[in-house]
Formats: C-alpha cells, sequence, structure tokens
C-alpha cells in the first residue's frame, strides 16, 4: 500500500486524488490518507503531489513510520475524496516545515 506522510499535514494540496484509480483517499480537516485495504499500488499518485507525501510503505522514512498505522487508523472514520479541491489556506506557509504530526485535526 501507498501511504500519505507529514509534508501533507496543514497543506493537503488534493492533486493525488483525481489520479487514484479506486477512490480510496480519506479526507480530515488538514491531511489526507490513504486506505490500505483499497490500494491496489498503481503508484500513480506519488507523482502528483507536490510536496513528495506519497511513499510506498515499505520505502517510509524511518522518522515518519508512525504514519503508516496513522493512515491505516484515519481511513477508517474519514469520508471518500474524490475530487481536487483548493489546498488550505496557509499550506505555503507550511509545505516546508517537518515534524507535523502532532498538528494533524481529527
Ligand atoms: Fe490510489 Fe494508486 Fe495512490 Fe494507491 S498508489 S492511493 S491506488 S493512486
Ligand atoms: Fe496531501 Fe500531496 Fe495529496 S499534499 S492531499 S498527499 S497531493
Amino acid at each position: 500500500t501507498y501511504v500519505v506522510t507529514d509534508a501533507c499535514v496543514k497543506c493537503k494540496y488534493t492533486d493525488c486524488v483525481d489520479v487514484c484509480p479506486v477512490d480510496c483517499f480519506r479526507e480530515g480537516p488538514n491531511f489526507l490518507v490513504i486506505d490500505p485495504d483499497e490500494c491496489i499500488d498503481c503508484t500513480l499518485c506519488v507523482a502528483e503531489c507536490p510536496v513528495e507525501a506519497i511513499y510506498a510503505e515499505d520505502d517510509v522514512p524511518a522518522q515518519m513510520h508512525d504514519f503508516i498505522a496513522l493512515n491505516a487508523e484515519l481511513a477508517k472514520t474519514w469520508p471518500a475524496i474524490i475530487e481536487k479541491k483548493e489546498p488550505l489556506d496557509d499550506h505555503a506557509a507550511w509545505a516546508n516545515v517537518s515534524g507535523k504530526i502532532d498538528k494533524i485535526e481529527r
């Protein structure tokens, strides 16, 4: 499966959702996740993300390992998002900030 990681938090560009053939992105207030039960590993979303937030599960950098379980957990309750929308208002200020896992709103 593929995993959305730190760079997405407080940015949420949503370019990724338009290309997913199985509509497996799920949306929270300031972050998206991928439902690991639905992702078919097509890889299409990886190149779409302007901040390179999406990794194959096996390639998630060690400092972002908690995002693997977090995608699975949040995907159980967050609703599907199937169309691109505007990014969050202050996306530019947060795009290059790391260590944002504690800023995810539920
Ligand atoms: Fe969707 Fe493919 Fe990305 Fe999985 S790898 S989330 S199936 S676009
Ligand atoms: Fe997030 Fe990148 Fe998609 S910022 S919403 S993973 S395009």
